[in-house]
């Protein structure tokens, strides 16, 4: 029988978003009650910082894993070495030009894999290695932005679908030179999701999209919807609702990505190195 975790302790970290828990190993067993706790502390808060932790990639993995099913990263080069469901977030990785890789993201908002049929419902970051300041990780809690919209905006956008690629053609001239090749030479027809998802747990509504790679809202024309989505965000992400993650060594940043939409922060010294493990949890099909 797993023991029951008693040091642990949670509390809220913003009143729109964020909780932290503190006095729990997640290499220990974790009893039912407990993980309880840290679930429904994720999906109310929609991110969830763990300090302390102590992991190896392997570790890391089985900790993600508590969580639910992993799914890969559909990004297959930069794993952590022998432990497939972990890739590695590095400021020094490179693509196949030997340039810097570009991530695809470049510090905008998103969410993950939108253009999977299933896309992950939990993101989970662990800082390996991290510069002296900068290089967090920004979260928006999208249902309170969606619900403090204007109604009749939220009107407008509530049936609104959009079709995702690896990467928007709004993009080949600026994306990662292996992501457009690879987009160029898909068969793969776009995956369509609402632009609004409604959460399986709570029933909360919330934006949700990865503008690179929305191709379009169906109806409107790429550019425009690029124009469309980059203002929608501007209208509804207020200071309020997001968490800036400064992570610190030990942490284990969770993000429920069926509320939220998150950043990577680029403001850091590249001469220092930023890398970070991550493990997706698989989802359901948004609706
Ligand atoms: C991600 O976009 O999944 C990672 C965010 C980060 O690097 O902080």
């Amino acid at each position: 029988m797993p023991a029951t975790q008693t040091t642990l302790r949670i509390d809220k970290i913003k009143d729109h978003i964020g909780a932290e828990a503190n006095g729990i190993d997640l290499r220990q067993p974790l009893d039912a009650a407990t993980f309880r706790r840290l679930h429904d502390a994720l999906i109310d808060n929609v991110a969830l910082v763990i300090r302390d932790q102590k992991f190896t990639a392997a570790q890391f993995q089985d900790a993600a894993a508590l969580f639910g099913e992993l799914m890969e990263d559909q990004n297959r080069l930069y794993l952590a070495p022998g432990v497939p469901m972990v890739s590695t977030l590095s400021n020094r990785h490179k693509d196949s030009t030997g340039a810097i890789a570009k991530v695809g993201k470049n510090g905008s908002w998103h969410t993950d894999h939108t253009n999977q049929e299933c896309p992950p419902k939990y993101t989970m970051l662990y800082a390996v290695e991290l510069p002296d300041r900068g290089g967090g990780t920004a979260v928006c809690n999208m249902r309170d932005a969606y619900a403090a919209l204007p109604g009749v905006l939220r009107r407008r956008i509530a049936g609104m679908e959009t079709a995702n690629t690896l990467i928007s053609s709004t993009r080949f001239g600026t994306g990662n030179p292996d992501i457009v090749r690879e987009q160029r030479q898909s068969a793969n027809p776009p995956m369509i999701h609402p632009l609004v998802r409604t959460h399986p747990d709570n029933g909360t509504k919330a934006i949700w999209f990865h503008k690179n790679k929305v191709e379009n809202i169906l109806g409107i024309e790429p550019h425009e919807t690029q124009d469309f989505l980059a203002g929608l965000l501007e209208r509804a992400m207020r200071p309020e609702f997001v968490y800036l993650h400064e992570s610190k060594l030990g942490d284990m940043l969770i993000v429920d990505n069926r509320s939220a939409m998150h950043k990577a922060g680029f403001d850091f010294d590249h001469c220092q190195h930023r890398l970070l493990y991550r493990a997706l949890v698989r989802g359901g099909r948004p609706v």
